[in-house]
């Protein structure tokens, strides 16, 4: 049976902006704060997300939030109030991509 995760945390790892800002190393740290909750919380990288002058950026699915993600504690922030607490993090939020439309 295949594992069925609460959330999507994915982190830019790309040469571009996001490996200089240390994406890599948030995914990492964002693990380890997640702790107990990383069990819902499935998380990957990706090489380039089109906002290179913002990185490191990070996306929280399903709820379609892309964050600017600057420093160890922006990344506490994200964990702790949107992955694990639920809520989005306005301060750090880049844009909200919308809810899908309806299928007719
Ligand atoms: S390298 Fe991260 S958005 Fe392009």
């Amino acid at each position: 049976m295949s594992k069925e995760y609460q959330r999507h945390l994915i982190a830019c790892d790309g040469d571009d902006c996001c490996k200089d800002g240390g994406g890599s190393e948030l995914l990492k740290s964002a693990k380890k704060m997640l702790g107990k909750a990383s069990k819902d919380v499935k998380c990957s990288k990706v090489s380039c997300l089109g906002q290179c002058k913002e990185g490191p950026v990070l996306l929280v699915y399903p709820d379609g939030v892309w964050y600017r993600c600057e420093d160890e504690k922006a990344l506490k922030r994200i964990v702790e109030k949107h992955l694990i607490g639920g809520k989005v993090v306005k301060k750090q939020v880049l844009f909200r991509m919308p809810a899908p439309a309806p299928k007719s």
